[in-house]
């Protein structure tokens, strides 16, 4: 489908255009084109103070449910090292594990069929150019793109943690690619983040756990989105799948860009492992412990991007609903999961020219800062507050009214619902941790 006509939905809610996201994002300081006081990078952006929150908690939640809640999965942090070959005559490098085998055997460069110089290992703060256009193409220093290390690592992993397979190393990190057509804002980007997961198994369990982790991984999205119809498990047909590849998943989401990957499920077999033994010398073949067989596992990938996350979350979130009163004041809002939005909470003193009330709210933004992101806010009168907090997803708001000053109880605000109901101060950081935070 093209994008015009995916602009509305047949049924139900219509689907978000694109330039309302990035308008909101600049708008509310999520994420900003990257030096745009210079005229901008395409593909490039920056995040805003609600928008580094947002990721965080993006990348937290994740690693929470897939390393700390999973006793088999272990997490690393990947270096911007990798190896790669050099050729002396046109000066090109290449990743080894990146070189068709014959070129590697044959020390002969694929670009120039010049002599190969040894491998050695490169810190990617490498000199490269951004752009397609030749004439127009912008000298830049990149880390390289996201580094398949988890490989390389394997054995490191299995021998220091007394780990056994079947397991999985999770990681999250920076890819660069040289997009041709870096666009749709977040969703195809020049320098963009992602977490991947690798899962190491015996080949005869191999089914099993591929059908694990696409549910899982399947479940997990559907959890933290609204539109739940809006997503969709898409089997690669037999022209897609890698020659190593049983079978492979997308998990898809619909947005005005048509149905588009989120996250991709992969059978990788033996494939990594084994080329790795292969070029490295290095034997990563694993003995089990008790039947004493030895194998190379095979792995299950999971691989989604963060961006991409962050992008969708916004696009199936944000609503503007009519104004009830039927005057021209619609209410923008971001029905964020309470887990993942920016600011958890908003405290907001009925008025700002009355010292007790401006200070009973100070002491509780004060107390619950250092349990959440909590933000207090005094200007303007409470429904103007109330809507600034809806359109950047904020779930509660707390007011502090004269009543508080007398019995100690304040007003708690739902975003989505609009509920309110009174607490009694004591009770209200329970009741919010017990919202607010993932488990
Ligand atoms: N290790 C497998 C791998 O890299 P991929 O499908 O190329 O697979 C995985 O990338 C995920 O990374 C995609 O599902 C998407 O969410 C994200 N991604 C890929 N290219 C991207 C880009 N240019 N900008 C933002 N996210 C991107």
């Amino acid at each position: 489908m093209t994008q015009t006509e995916n602009m509305h939905e047949v049924q139900g809610t219509p689907l978000v255009p694109m330039e309302d996201i990035v308008s909101l994002c600049k708008r509310r300081g999520f994420v900003y084109p990257n030096s745009e006081i210079y005229g901008g990078v395409a593909g490039i952006y920056d995040f805003g103070p609600l928008g580094v929150e947002m990721r965080n908690n993006i990348r937290r939640y994740w690693w929470w449910s897939m390393v700390q809640l999973h006793d088999n999965v272990l997490g690393i942090v990947e270096n911007f090292v990798d190896r790669l070959v050099e050729c002396k005559k046109c000066k090109q490098r290449f990743r080894v594990d990146h070189l068709p085998p014959e070129n590697l055997e044959q020390n002969k460069c694929p670009n120039c069929g010049g002599e190969l110089l040894e491998p050695r290992a490169f810190n990617l703060l490498m000199e490269t150019y951004l752009g397609v256009v030749e004439g127009e193409r912008m000298k830049t220093y990149l880390r390289g793109e996201a580094c398949q290390n988890i490989y390389l690592d394997y054995d490191n992993v299995l021998k220091s943690s007394r780990i056994q397979v079947p397991f999985g190393i999770c990681q999250i990190g920076k890819a660069f690619r040289n997009e041709v057509t870096p666009r749709n804002f977040l969703f195809r980007q020049r320098e963009f983040e992602q977490w991947d997961l690798q899962f190491f198994v015996h080949p005869s369990e191999m089914d099993k756990w591929f059908e694990y982790w696409k549910e899982f991984r399947f479940n997990w999205y559907q959890g933290i989105i609204t539109h739940k119809d809006r997503m969709r498990l898409r089997e690669h047909g037999p022209d897609e799948l890698a020659h190593y590849a049983k079978k492979a998943f997308d998990i898809e989401y619909r947005t005005v860009l048509g149905w588009q990957e989120w996250e991709g499920i992969h059978w990788r077999q033996d494939w990594d492992l084994s080329r790795h033994s292969e070029y490295s010398g290095h034997d990563l073949s694993y003995t089990d412990p008790t039947t004493k067989e030895r194998y190379i596992p095979w792995i299950v990938e999971t691989s989604g991007g963060v961006d991409r996350t962050f992008l969708n979350l916004l696009l199936d979130s944000y609503e503007v609903q009519p104004d009830p009163t039927g005057k021209d004041n619609p209410r923008t809002v971001l029905h964020l999961h309470p887990w993942l939005a920016p600011i958890k909470v908003a405290v907001l003193p009925l008025q700002k020219n009355k010292e007790e009330l401006v200070k009973a709210a100070k002491d509780i933004h004060h107390n619950l800062r250092r349990f959440m992101v909590s933000q207090y806010d005094d200007i303007q009168n409470i429904g103007r507050r109330y809507r600034r907090q809806d359109e950047i997803g904020t779930p509660y708001c707390v007011t502090i009214d004269f009543q508080t000053l007398e019995d100690q109880t304040v007003t708690v605000r739902e975003r989505d619902a609009m509920t309110q109901i009174r607490l009694p101060i004591n009770e209200l950081l329970p009741y919010l941790l017990e919202r607010v935070t993932w488990k």
